[in-house]
């Protein structure tokens, strides 16, 4: 910890989307600049943070070693690579890729679902999910807690800031063009602008793709559910900032509406709008710089026993990636950590 009582926070890929996220909600929670390292790949670059010019520096193993904890916002093969060297020598690292997520021996955590895994972490690395299922899983633990699970189907609406820097950059390209020209570069299997392209990764032989199975392995991890049924259909849609879901659920218990409305009302985290239509149902510009993970459109499944039907909205470059990974590191160890927490939006 530095003098002023803050720890030191590096921020590895400082410079893209989701490592700006890091910078701004760090921002908010007031670090101050001497606290706070960027890293990216290229020397020479800056950032600008709370008024100042910070240089952004290449991480080795004596810049790691100084670290209180670092936030590693770069791709899976990157993130191994720095784990591999001198991510060893921070004291602690919560990685957004999908490098560990399901490593036996690294917590994958959701902190209003699974606290506990980053506390007893054996480690000095905790996993970030998927956006979608960091998403998810902040109202289907507060409907295991109320009433079980039996299976979880869901159909994702994933806005093309989820593509990173490039995505974004694909969607500018493509909007106000011609409805069927395709940005010269693009991370899309497909025009996104005035479109919904349902492919998300690479597809497998099976016909899944790569974040479909990363959404049905995760949700099991952080539920502690290893044998639970989920399928996820994901989709790419023009949107800028905000993921979306509609879940189709299967509880293991008899209950009601009423029941899982209270649960969800209760839970943390989560904000829940109702179904009736008496507030604006969950949309991506409600949840664009917000934190809460917003629910809604809560059903009864006609002629299905036990079967319900939900929609949940959220921001993922907050709860889907930056905000859960300090959620984490302040899990992980709440006297050192939580000042990094910015104040609720
Ligand atoms: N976007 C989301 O909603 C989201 C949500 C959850 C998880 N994630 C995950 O978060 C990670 C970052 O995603 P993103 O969307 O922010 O991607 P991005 O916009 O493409 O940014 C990636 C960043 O990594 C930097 N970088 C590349 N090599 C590096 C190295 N060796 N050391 C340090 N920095 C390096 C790049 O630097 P330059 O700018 O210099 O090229 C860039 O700033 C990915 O693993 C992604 O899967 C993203």
């Amino acid at each position: 910890m530095s003098g002023n009582g803050w720890p030191t926070v590096g921020v590895a890929g400082a410079r893209g989307v989701v490592g700006g996220m890091f910078c701004s909600i760090l921002a908010d929670a007031g670090l101050p600049a001497d606290c706070l390292r960027p890293f990216g790949h290229r020397e020479g670059s800056t950032l600008a943070y709370r008024g100042t010019t910070l240089p952004v520096e290449i991480l080795d193993d004596a810049r790691a070693a100084e670290l209180d904890v670092l936030f590693l916002a770069v791709d899976g093969p990157q993130s191994r690579e720095i784990m591999a060297g001198a991510g060893a020598s921070a004291a602690l690292v919560v990685d957004n890729s999908s490098a560990f997520r399901l490593a036996d021996d690294v917590p994958l955590v959701v902190p209003e679902a699974n606290a506990h895994a980053a506390r007893g972490r054996t480690g000095n690395l905790i996993a970030n999910p998927n956006c979608t299922t960091a998403a998810v899983v902040v109202p289907l633990v507060a409907i295991r807690d109320a009433a079980g699970l039996a299976s979880v189907d869901l159909a994702s609406y994933q806005a093309v800031s989820g593509a990173g820097r490039k995505g974004l950059d694909a969607f500018a390209a493509e909007r106000g063009t011609d409805h069927r020209e395709r940005a010269a570069e693009s991370p899309f299997h497909g025009r996104i602008a005035d479109s919904v392209v349902p492919q998300i990764d690479v597809l497998d032989e099976t016909g899944w793709t790569g974040e479909e199975k990363k959404i049905h392995a995760e949700i099991r991890k952080i539920l502690e559910l290893p044998e639970l049924d989920v399928a996820a259909t994901t989709v790419r849609v023009p949107v800028h900032t905000g993921h979306s879901a509609a879940l189709h659920i299967r509880t293991e218990r008899e209950t009601s509406v009423d029941e899982l409305e209270a649960a969800l009302r209760a839970a943390p985290g989560l904000e829940y709008r109702p179904a009736d239509g008496s507030e604006r149902h969950p949309m991506p510009l409600d949840v664009e710089g917000r934190d809460p993970v917003l629910v809604g459109r809560l059903r009864a499944i006609p002629g299905r026993d036990r079967g319900f039907a939900l929609w949940v909205s959220s921001d993922n470059l907050r709860k889907g990636a930056a905000l859960n990974a300090i959620q984490c590191a302040a899990a992980a160890d709440p006297d050192r950590f939580g000042k990094l927490l910015p104040p609720p939006r």
